[in-house]
């Protein structure tokens, strides 16, 4: 009788805890976007550390805080477009800088390689982009678009993305968007682009739950 009682209160709690909808191991549902595709994502950002607009000498640049969210949250990998070129400018020098970079069209050299988190491996671009479905491209704002040197890695790159998704965003102090979205969908020709995001780089370091909720709108 006792052994009767036990199994039928042991099948019950089973069937209570498989209806509840929680994960058996109690993981809180901010994973959502990570568990709404099953897709590969990649994170192509560029970001400048050092004194900035508004936030002061920062050691993290606003928008690697916005990449890092985003692999957080949905597990994708990231590749920084590099650059020293910039390194301990104060941001007047830097904002002429910018500003010639673009008047003149001028290319910047950068470097970088896909890190993946999960093996806290790094690989090449080249051989790693066929495992991608979806690339985030985000950078700050310098004078109304994207800084050259994320140009660069446009047209180095471009022809290997033919028909992967881009989502482009930004970090900013007033320009939103700026023409970023209509520059990455003139520079990937061959992609679809969609699902653009801004954020104001002085809001980003209380500004996950912001991100989260872009993404777990998104739909790709
Ligand atoms: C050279 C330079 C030019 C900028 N131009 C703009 C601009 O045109 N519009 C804007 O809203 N913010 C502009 N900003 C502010 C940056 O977009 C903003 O601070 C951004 O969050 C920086 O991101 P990061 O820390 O990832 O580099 C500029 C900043 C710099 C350094």
């Amino acid at each position: 009788m006792k052994l009767r009682k036990f199994i039928l209160l042991t099948a019950t709690l089973l069937l209570a805890t498989a209806c509840s909808g929680k994960p058996a191991n109690n993981q809180q549902a901010s994973t959502t976007a990570k568990n709404k595709t099953a897709k590969k994502a990649l994170v192509v950002f560029f970001s400048h550390a050092g004194e900035n607009y508004s936030v002061g000498n920062i050691a993290t640049g606003n928008t690697k805080v916005v990449a890092n969210y985003i692999s957080d949250i949905i597990g994708a990998d990231q590749f920084e477009i590099t650059t020293n070129k910039y390194d301990g400018m104060d941001y007047k020098s830097l904002c002429d800088l910018a500003k010639k970079e673009q008047e003149q069209g001028l290319m910047p050299d950068f470097k970088g390689e896909v890190y993946q988190p999960a093996t806290k491996k790094k690989v090449s671009l080249t051989e790693s982009i066929h495992q991608y479905d979806v690339i985030f491209i985000g950078g700050p704002v310098w004078w109304g678009t994207y800084p050259q040197v994320m140009f660069s890695f446009f047209k180095k790159h471009a022809g290997q993305f033919k028909d992967k998704t881009i989502i482009p965003f930004t970090t900013h102090e007033g320009s939103g968007l700026g023409s970023c979205v209509s520059d990455v969908k003139k520079a990937f020709p061959d992609c679809k682009v969609t699902g653009e995001f801004c954020i104001a780089g002085h809001d980003v370091r209380k500004g996950r739950a912001t991100v989260e909720k872009w993404l777990n709108g998104l739909t790709y």
